[in-house]
């Protein structure tokens, strides 16, 4: 496969780019209206992932508008759940609802380990469709929820502020939260190969939920899975955001991964202390692209400097937000590209 634009995947490998690579979280979504165009036609959320042709014509959204770097699959972590057994829906508004969840150790019978091919072979044609429409124009990231973030929700059911649901279940059921977080580790190293025969050129592991836990638990259920998943994907970079969890860069440093992601609650420097080795993503706080215009070139400038000297792939520090003018992203975009110009 040849690219127009391989600037990501030089990065992620730790090579020196002519610039910096940039891509969004969330990129593709509610904030362009030719999004909500698409969706408007759609029955609902779910039919919406699984209409290959539609996945692939949102991915590509972001890359006509924004002229990002990369393009993500439009997909979503909550595949994973459905495909091994615990459907979920969509509601407006208020995020996904599982009408079946794991409560205790018997309820693991109710679930499986999902068939890549079989269960969720129509992000793999997504991923086909878009590499097509693509033409190389960037490279395509695939994804996934790491094995706590997934957890969290077939047992909480819904999105939560702090999954105290989840994390008691980790104490009252400790050995059937092994035997289930395994099942979602295989899952998702399955469902990862997939998505790279497919033609996925990276992939990003989100565990949007790391921050609720405490570093011991992150240390017995964050990390070991994390790290399972890392080792069984030599095949392209791989990218660990794990939000919240900045109480260890050095345990985040030991992974078998080649990108770590970081959210906008740390410091930089402070992490680039604990990191060798590794290329760094990230970190803008998206609440920045509410700011004026002045202040979001500004802050921009600040983050890229922070990163100088290391390798890098510029990003927010989480997902853009639903209801933020597209203008200010395409500000974001085009201040990291035209840095140290
Ligand atoms: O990044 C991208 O542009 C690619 C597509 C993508 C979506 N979800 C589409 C989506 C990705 C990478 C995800 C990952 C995802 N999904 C995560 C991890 C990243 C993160 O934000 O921490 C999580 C936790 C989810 C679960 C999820 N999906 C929630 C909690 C919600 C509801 C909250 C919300 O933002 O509305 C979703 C819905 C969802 N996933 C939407 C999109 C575009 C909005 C659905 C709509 O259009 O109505």
């Amino acid at each position: 496969m040849s690219y127009k634009n391989d600037l990501i995947l030089r990065a992620a490998r730790g090579e020196k780019t002519e610039r910096t690579p940039i891509w969004m979280m969330r990129q593709a979504g509610r904030v362009l209206p030719e999004y909500r165009e698409v969706r408007s036609k759609m029955k609902d959320f779910i039919e919406f992932v699984k209409t290959p042709e539609r996945a692939a014509e949102v991915t590509i959204q972001p890359i006509d508008y924004f002229d990002v770097d990369a393009a993500i699959i439009f997909s979503d972590i909550l595949t994973i759940p459905e495909a091994m057994g615990l459907p979920y829906e969509m509601v407006e508004k208020r995020g996904p609802i599982f009408p079946k969840t794991i409560s205790a150790a018997a309820d693991l019978k109710h679930v499986k380990v999902a068939d890549a091919e079989s269960d969720l072979g129509y992000v793999g044609e997504a991923i086909k469709i878009t590499k097509k429409e693509l033409d190389g124009r960037v490279p395509l990231i695939g994804f996934a929820g790491a094995p706590w973030t997934i957890f969290a929700y077939m047992i909480e059911g819904s999105g939560s502020k702090n999954f105290s649901k989840a994390r008691a279940f980790l104490f009252q059921e400790n050995k059937a939260a092994h035997q289930l977080m395994d099942m979602i580790t295989e899952s998702t190293i399955a469902y990862l190969k997939m998505q790279i025969r497919s033609g996925a050129d990276m992939v990003q592991v989100f565990d949007s939920w790391a921050g609720v836990l405490s570093p011991a638990l992150y240390t017995e259920f964050g990390m070991p899975y994390i790290q399972k998943i890392c080792k069984a994907i030599p095949e392209v970079p791989v990218t660990v955001f794990a939000k919240g969890a900045n109480w260890d860069f050095a345990e985040l440093n030991e992974l078998d991964c080649q990108v770590i992601g970081l959210d906008w609650n740390l410091k930089v420097d402070e992490v680039r202390k604990h990191i060798a080795g590794k290329t760094l993503q990230g970190n803008l706080d998206p609440a920045v692209l509410y700011a004026p215009d002045q202040e979001v070139v500004l802050h921009t400038q600040r983050m890229m400097r922070s990163f100088e000297g290391q390798p890098h792939i510029a990003n927010l520090g989480h997902g853009l937000y639903p209801d933020l003018d597209r203008r200010k992203a395409k500000l974001f975009v085009e201040t990291v590209k035209n840095y140290g110009k």
